[in-house]
């Protein structure tokens, strides 16, 4: 099955930002799509996304001159390609843009046509993504990490701390996990309305509530999972995700409301303190991008207790992560694919993470679209574990929804481990 047409134009994200959308049609009837979508906290290392910097055009966020690249000159390389030969594809992507971080045709027209190449070799051979990506091999129903409050860059630094997040440690099901997600969720919802807190949600669908401090955030996490009535600890855990390399000025650590800052060594205190005092099972970017030396400071210091998961230090790229590896800096790695820019370099930098012994998260971003590639992706790659923003807003439910459409696919074939996914990397 041979690519016929590459198509390209623009549509917008959920926070109405413009991104990419391309379709790929192998025969007439016979299409596949990708869309890309889009981080606020981005990190340094990430490969680049195209935009067109014209202030008069969407506020310079148009991916006018990406969409050039595709039906230009990437159509031009890759027609009368086999559909299915998704690696020979990316590579050709990789070799034409020739640069380290896809600057020059851009990370989101690669991922745009990738993500579409991939879709339309699913439906050449009628297979399913998932069961298609994973050549039959992807039968394992992740973990949801779910955001209940959104802080940092997603809600105009309200509390510092981006994500506090939801695990729920002993559910039989991935179904079940999202039972008890609703009910801590509206929980959560109902107590900050009580409380005269809810102000509005933020970019991931997590509420925005009015707090003072952080650790008022993680206080009233704990009362809201009891409130629930969950045994907080048992039945669900914390999640933290700091994107510490935002409050990172290249010395100090710093939180902005309550005018506080640390050194590295500080903060790692403050880090190991929450993990103590709260049922905290995860940290993600827990220190900034640059600070590896604290990274490997703080996982002597958690040893083995906690996952501990770097997004902006690894940004998906498997020579960062092979560096993470060396220096043990973590045990887990935050997977987004337009961090790199193709399908075959995401999979490769999630199958690197399982052969280290370490725990993949595939990720969707803070602006997301309707796209469902990444819940597909997680089973393919029985990943374990997936992080999509919390439990509202059409773009975040279209992820968690197509994984029951996929449970009910697999039928009796699907697997869920649920909490115990961190017994292969934690010591408890
Ligand atoms: P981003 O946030 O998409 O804005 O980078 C998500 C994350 O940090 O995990
Ligand atoms: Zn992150």
């Amino acid at each position: 099955m041979k690519i016929h047409t590459v198509d390209a134009y623009q549509i917008f994200d959920s926070r109405g930002n413009p991104t990419i959308e391309c379709v790929i049609a192998v025969e007439p009837g016979l299409t596949g799509v990708g869309r890309v979508p889009s981080g606020a906290s981005t990190g340094q290392y990430e490969a680049l996304e195209l935009r067109d910097e014209d202030p008069r055009q969407f506020g310079g966020r148009s991916v006018f001159t990406a969409i050039e690249h595709i039906k230009g000159e990437i159509a031009a390389a890759i027609k009368g390609n086999d559909v299915c030969n998704q690696e020979a594809i990316d590579t050709r992507l990789i070799d034409l843009d020739g640069t380290q971080n896809k600057s020059r045709l851009g990370a989101n027209a690669t991922l745009a046509v990738s993500l579409a190449v991939a879709d339309a070799g699913s439906k050449a051979l009628g297979k399913a993504l998932y069961d298609y990506l994973g050549v039959g091999q992807g039968r394992l129903l992740p973990l949801p990490e779910i955001q209940i409050i959104g802080g940092g860059a997603h809600a105009h630094w309200q509390v510092d701390i981006q994500d506090f997040l939801l695990v729920v440690m002993n559910a039989a099901s991935y179904e079940e996990s999202l039972k008890v997600t609703y009910d801590v969720y509206r929980t959560a919802g109902d107590l900050l309305l009580q409380q005269g807190r809810a102000v509005g949600v933020a970019d991931e669908g997590g509420y925005w509530p009015l707090f003072d401090t952080n650790d008022a955030v993680l206080d009233f996490l704990v009362d809201a999972i009891d409130a629930a009535g969950y045994v907080c600890g048992r039945d669900c855990m914390i999640s933290l995700d700091f994107a510490a390399s935002d409050l990172y000025d290249g010395e100090y650590y710093r939180f902005r409301k309550q005018d506080r800052h640390f050194t590295s060594d500080e903060f790692i205190d403050l880090v190991v303190d929450w993990c103590h005092r709260y049922p905290v099972i995860s940290v993600e970017d827990p220190l900034a991008d640059s600070d590896w030396t604290g990274w490997e400071r703080l996982s002597h210091r958690l040893n083995g207790r906690v996952q501990i998961v770097g997004d902006d230090l690894f940004t998906t790229n498997s020579q960062r992560i092979r560096k993470g590896r060396e220096t043990n800096a973590a045990n887990a790695v935050l997977i987004k694919p337009n961090q790199i820019g193709t399908v075959s370099e995401t999979i490769a930098a999630i199958e690197l993470t399982k052969n280290n012994g370490w725990l993949p998260i595939i990720s969707a971003r803070s602006g997301e679209t309707e796209d469902t590639f990444i819940a597909h992706l997680a089973v393919a790659t029985n990943a374990g574990q997936i992080k999509v923003g919390s439990f509202a807003r059409g773009e975040r439910m279209a992820k968690w929804n197509e994984l029951i459409r996929i449970s009910r696919a697999l039928g009796n074939r699907a697997q869920f481990v649920g909490g115990r996914i961190y017994d292969r990397i934690l010591r408890r």
